[in-house]
C-alpha cells in the first residue's frame, strides 16, 4: 500500500534481505522512507536494496565495530536514521537445553539480543539529536510461549521484552519510542524449510493447533504492523509488545 506514514524518514533494517525483514523494507519505502537494508547476506542485502532505491550494507549485527561503521555510513550518506527495525536473528533448530552446544547458546545471545544492543547503541544518539525516533524489535511469539526444543531462541526472545521497556523508559523524554513486534508462524523460507519444504503442511499444522485464525501469517501482515510502530500511527505506544500470530497465545 502506497502512502507518506514515513516520509522523510531514514530507516534501518537489520535482516533487511531476507523474509519479514525484507517485506518491511518494501513496506517502509511505499510510505516514503528511505531504507538502508542490512544484512550478513550481503548479496541479498544489494539485492533489496536494489528494488526499494535503497542502500545495502553486508555485516553481522554480533559485531559491535561494524555496526557503529554501518551506522556512521547510513548517517553520511541518508542522513540521520530515525527508523530501527532489527529483524536480524539466528535460530538454531530445535535442540532440547542439555543437547545445546555453548557455541550455539552464545550465538543465539550475540545475535538476537547483542545485536539489538549494538544497533540500538549506535542509532539512539542520532534519534537524540533527530528529536525522536522509533525502534521496532522484531520478538516472536516465543517470547510469550514456550516450544519444544527451542530454549535458546525463546530465552532471547524474551530478553527482547525487557530490553524494548528500558529503552523506551529511558530515551521517552527524547521522542524515542521502543517496542517490540512479536509474529506467530510466518509463512518465510524458514518456515518451509522447517517442514521439508512442505508449506501445505505447515499451513496445516499452524491453521489447525497454534493459530485459531486457521493459517499461518504473511510477511506483509507483519510489516504493516511494523509501518504502525515505526510511524506516528502508534505516537503514543511506547515500552509495548505487539503480537501479530493469529491468535496463538488467546489460550
Ligand atoms: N518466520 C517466522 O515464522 C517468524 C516467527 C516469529 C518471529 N520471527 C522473527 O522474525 C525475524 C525475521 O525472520 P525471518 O523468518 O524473516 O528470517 P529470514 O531467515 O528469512 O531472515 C533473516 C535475515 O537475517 C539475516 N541475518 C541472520 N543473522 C544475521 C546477523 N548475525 N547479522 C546480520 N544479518 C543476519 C539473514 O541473512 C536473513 O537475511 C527474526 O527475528 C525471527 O526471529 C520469524
Amino acid at each position: 500500500m502506497n502512502g507518506n506514514l514515513l516520509q522523510n524518514r531514514v530507516a534501518i533494517v537489520t535482516g533487511g534481505g531476507s523474509g519479514i525483514g525484507q517485506a518491511i523494507c518494501s513496506a517502509f519505502a511505499q510510505q516514503g522512507a528511505t531504507v538502508a537494508v542490512l544484512d550478513v547476506a550481503g548479496d541479498a542485502a544489494q539485492a533489496v536494496a536494489a528494488s526499494v532505491d535503497g542502500l545495502a550494507i553486508a555485516l553481522d549485527v554480533s559485531d559491535a565495530g561494524a555496526c557503529a561503521d554501518a551506522v556512521d555510513g547510513v548517517a553520511d550518506k541518508l542522513g540521520a536514521p530515525t527508523v530501527l527495525v532489527c529483524s536480524a536473528a539466528y535460530f538454531a533448530g530445535r535442540v532440547p537445553l542439555a543437547d545445546l552446544g555453548e557455541d550455539v547458546w552464545e550465538k543465539s545471545l550475540n545475535v538476537n539480543i547483542g545485536g539489538h544492543f549494538n544497533m540500538s547503541k549506535q542509532c539512539i544518539p542520532h534519534m537524540i539529536e533527530a528529536g525522536g525516533g522509533s525502534i521496532v524489535h522484531i520478538s516472536s511469539i516465543m517470547a510469550k510461549v514456550a516450544n519444544f526444543g527451542q530454549t535458546a531462541y525463546c530465552t532471547t526472545k524474551g530478553a527482547l521484552t525487557m530490553l524494548s521497556r528500558g529503552i523506551a523508559l529511558d530515551y521517552a523524554k527524547y521522542g524515542i519510542r521502543s517496542n517490540t513486534l512479536m509474529p506467530g508462524g510466518i509463512a518465510t523460507k524458514g518456515m518451509a524449510d522447517l517442514y521439508g519444504g512442505d508449506m501445505d503442511r505447515a499451513e496445516a499444522e499452524w491453521g489447525a493447533v497454534m493459530h485459531p485464525l486457521g493459517r499461518l501469517g504473511r510477511v506483509e501482515e507483519i510489516a504493516d504492523a511494523a509501518v504502525f510502530l515505526a510511524s506516528d500511527r502508534s505516537s503514543f505506544i511506547t515500552g509495548a509488545d505487539l503480537p501479530v500470530e493469529g491468535g496463538y497465545s488467546i489460550r
